[in-house]
């Protein structure tokens, strides 16, 4: 593991191991199974690129109405509990007694993208944000605390924790793009991203 920090945002490159890497994806398939993938829109109404479910308490949710945290699936069933291996992640990384009550999964396919955006729709932002990379490699940009200026970026890879603390909390930041099947951890290539969040 190598530990990078760009303005703040903490990197931990490899933090997961080739073995906990596939564990996790085991631990996400029933996950995905009770939950799965939905394609959001904004509230512009326009589709998202990225296919997106939760787990946790609470799950992030996109359209017309708005961004916001929801209590259930699209399809009206509660979200499944975040899996064991992930809180333990949250736990080492933050070391925190509260654990998150929100873990994004965002599917990024072939073409997928994220714009530069902040997570804001959180009610305390003394709380980080930590997220994991899974196959696929994903350039990540990393901005400011406000809209524009400079920005630079980084590729995440399978295995990379990021941390977004501190004064890195509302960091702007996006995904410009996946490198498609650089990764075999997935049969059918692509990204996946887990975001998590303590969101009340
Ligand atoms: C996000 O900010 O929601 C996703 C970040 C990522 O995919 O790395
Ligand atoms: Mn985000």
């Amino acid at each position: 593991m190598t530990r990078l920090s760009i303005r703040d945002v903490e990197i931990a490159k490899s933090y997961l191991d080739a073995a906990a890497q596939a564990a996790l994806i085991e631990a996400l398939r029933p996950v995905l199974k009770a939950a799965p993938l939905f394609t959001p829109e904004t509230p512009s109404g326009r589709k998202m690129s990225v296919r997106m479910t939760s787990a946790g308490r609470f799950g992030w949710v996109s359209d017309r109405k708005g961004y916001r945290y929801a209590p259930h699936h699209p399809g009206g069933a509660d979200w499944p509990p975040i899996p064991r291996e992930v809180l333990e992640i949250w736990r080492d990384v933050t070391g925190l007694e509260r654990d998150p009550d929100c873990c994004l999964i965002n599917y990024y396919g072939e073409g997928a993208r994220m714009g530069l955006h902040q997570d804001k729709d959180e009610a305390d932002f003394s709380f980080p944000v930590v997220s994991v990379s899974l196959g696929d490699d994903g350039l990540f940009r990393i901005g400011n605390p406000t809209r524009g200026g400079r920005t630079e970026t980084v590729w995440l890879n399978s295995g990379d924790v990021v941390v977004m603390g501190g004064p890195a909390r509302l960091t702007y930041h996006g995904v410009d793009r996946i490198r498609f099947k650089s990764s075999r951890l997935l049969p059918r290539g692509g990204r996946l991203n887990l975001t998590l969040r303590v969101a009340t």
